[in-house]
Formats: C-alpha cells, structure tokens, sequence
C-alpha cells in the first residue's frame, strides 16, 4: 500500500508518501482498496500538529484522512453482510490518506449509484458534521433562521443544504465574490459577501430579530458578533477556529494562536441565561466511542442522495502524490466544495 505519512508537525513539506504492507482486516473489519480520500480543514490543522485528537488517538507519525471510498477487497472473521468487490465509502478517525485502509464493518456503507468514488469520499465528515451541528445540537425546525458562515465551504455547504431539507431559511456568508456562485448552487436563501459588504450590517438587514442559529467554524473573528446576532431564543453553535491559523502560510504563528486564543469570547451562564441564549461546541473526531449516536444518520444522509433530496459535494480532485498542493490549495482559503485525493 501507499499512504501519506507525517513523522513531525510543520508545513507542507511535512506530508510524505511512503510505500508500507498491505493490512489485512481482523476480526469484524473490512479491507478497501480506496479509489479516492477526502480532505478535511481539520487534516491541516492535524499537520501543524494542532489537533488535540490526533494526538490523543495516535501521535506521530500520523496518516490523516477520515473519510475515502474504493471497493472492498477482503473482509474478516464475523463480517457476513459485505463482501469483496462492494462499493463502499466510510468513515475513520484518521489514517484514510492511502490506498488501502481498514475499517471496522459499521464505519463503512454501500456507495449510492448515484454519487462517484471521489464525491463518495467527499461525503460523510462535511455531513455528519452539519448534520450533527443542525439537527442534534441547533434542533432545526421548519422556519428556523439561520446563518452559516463559509457557506461555500465543505461543511458549509452542507449546512446549507441540509438547513434547506429542514425548512430552514438559510442566510450563507462567504468570504469572496469568486464564492458566491457556489453558495447560490447550495441553496442559500440568501448570500453576504463579506468581501464587498459589511456582513453584520448586512445580516441584520436580513434577519432583523437576530437568527435561530448561528454556525460558526472561523472562531475569534466572528464568533463575538455571531453570538450578539442571535434571537432569543438562539443557539450559536461553534465547531471550529479557522481563522487562528494565517492563511496560505503553512504554519501557525505562536504569537497570532496566543494573541487569538486570548481574545477569544468567553459567554458568561448569567449571561446566557438572561439573553436567553445558548453556545454548543463539538469535535465528532471524539465521539467515535458513541458512534451508535451518530454513525446511522449516515444511512440517511446517503438515503437523501439515493432519493435526490442532496447533492452530492462538488469536488476537485488531486493526486495522491500532490496532497501538498490540495492542502495548500484548501488553506488558502479561496476554494469551494470538497478538494479529495485519488489514490489509484
Ligand atoms: N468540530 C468538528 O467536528 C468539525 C468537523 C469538520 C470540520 N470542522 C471545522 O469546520 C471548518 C470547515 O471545514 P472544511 O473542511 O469544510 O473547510 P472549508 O469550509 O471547505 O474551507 C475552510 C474555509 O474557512 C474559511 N476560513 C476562515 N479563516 C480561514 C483561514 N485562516 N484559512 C483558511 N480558511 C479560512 C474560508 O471560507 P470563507 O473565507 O468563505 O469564510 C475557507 O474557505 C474548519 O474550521 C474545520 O476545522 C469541524
């Protein structure tokens, strides 16, 4: 097999690919042989050795990846329901950067007709994200206003086009012109572009009561006024801090991360209480151990591919042996939809 390998964090020199033995699936887990694996902003901020649970889980040196999709190829003792030459796509906590990757039977899931090796691999960490963020912790209804921040973004995107099944009316913010196209293609009810507007001038506009729910992945640059741009009731729901990390650099600057982490907002219980308000934060990469809360909305997710209630992410595509360039590509900050690498 082939898999990306990072033996110290650091930039994109950092990510080598390195030839090792196949694995071979033990007791209830499956072998495949992946055609495509998808990246994640998370996978970066593994490389710069900055996520606490990579280092929880597996130290260094450290495949990352969490999603792919290919065709399985051997299966162990006690797995009767899947077999070799299944069209699959799944799910891991790290390690998916190669071409060949053993799951546990449950972490994988038939491939819909419908969807591509690399769509496939694009598809269960953006949506079980969103669908973690809009149904289990925001409890979306119909009506419910919402505002999504990069909307035009892996997570982003599948927020919107999630909020839009649950009757939402869904408001996306992008960081760029070149971004609004694809938010539009999402479904975005409506669309700030923070580039050439002022976006809390323009989130008030549209939304003068203040939002049901506030889905926020930049941290400290916006997460002070998402909160204050809640109705009340509202839930602002926070899930990332990509804007900690300078963009296209490569690397974190020590200094920046402090001066950010200090100016973070804290959100006070007296507060909370008298504003009516609430703020959520999670890492799925944690809940891996109650994977039975989570792991079977991907059977419905994939049923609303199946039913073409979803679309699939747009993806673009990178060579396994250029993962430096999709990285850099997905920390510059200017892409939209999924970037994946094709490991065939
Ligand atoms: N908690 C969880 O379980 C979980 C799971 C998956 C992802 N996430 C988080 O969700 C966020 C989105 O992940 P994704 O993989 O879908 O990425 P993505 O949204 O496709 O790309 C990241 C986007 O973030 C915005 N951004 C803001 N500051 C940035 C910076 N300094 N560098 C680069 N981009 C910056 C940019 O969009 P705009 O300029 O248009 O805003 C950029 O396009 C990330 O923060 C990730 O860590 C969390």
């Amino acid at each position: 097999m082939k898999r990306v390998v990072i033996r110290r964090p650091g930039g994109w020199d950092r990510l080598e690919l390195e030839e090792a033995p196949d694995p071979t699936p033990s007791d209830g887990e499956v072998l495949v042989r992946t055609d495509a694996a998808g990246v994640n902003y998370a996978d970066v901020i593994v490389r710069m050795g900055l996520y606490e649970s990579a280092k929880k889980y597996v130290g260094w040196p450290i495949t990352p990846g969490f999603e792919m999709a290919g065709t399985v190829t051997a299966v162990g003792a006690g797995v009767e329901d899947v077999a070799p030459g299944a069209r699959v796509l799944g799910v891991s906590r790290f390690g998916a950067y190669a071409t060949h990757v053993v799951l546990p039977r449950d972490q994988v899931f038939a491939l819909p007709r419908a969807m591509t090796a690399s769509e496939g691999a694009a598809f269960p960490a953006v949506f079980l994200t969103a669908w973690y963020a809009l149904f289990e912790l925001a409890g979306a209804k119909p009506g419910m206003r919402v505002l999504v921040h990069s909307a035009a973004g892996g997570v982003g995107g599948a927020l919107l086009q999630l909020a839009r099944i649950a009757g939402c009316t869904t408001v996306g913010v992008v960081g760029s012109s070149a971004k609004v196209e694809a938010a539009r293609a999402l479904g975005a009810g409506a669309i700030i572009d923070k580039s050439t507007e002022d976006l809390w001038r323009a989130a008030r506009r549209h939304a003068p009561d203040g939002y049901d729910a506030v889905f926020d992945a930049n941290g400290v640059e916006t997460l002070g006024e998402s909160y204050e741009h809640l109705a009340a009731p509202g839930r602002l729901v926070v899930y990332g801090f990509a804007t900690m990390i300078p963009r296209g650099r490569g690397r974190p600057s020590w200094p920046k991360l402090a001066f950010d982490w200090l100016r973070t907002p804290r959100f006070d219980p007296l507060r909370l209480t008298n504003d009516n308000r609430s703020v959520m934060g999670f890492n799925l990469s944690y809940l891996f151990e109650r994977r039975a809360a989570f792991l079977p909305a991907l059977e419905q997710l994939l049923g609303w591919i199946e039913a073409g209630k979803l679309a699939p992410p747009r993806v673009t595509e990178f060579p396994l042996n250029e993962v430096a360039r999709a990285h850099r590509a997905l920390e510059s900050g200017t892409t939209t939809g999924k970037l994946v690498l094709l490991t065939r």
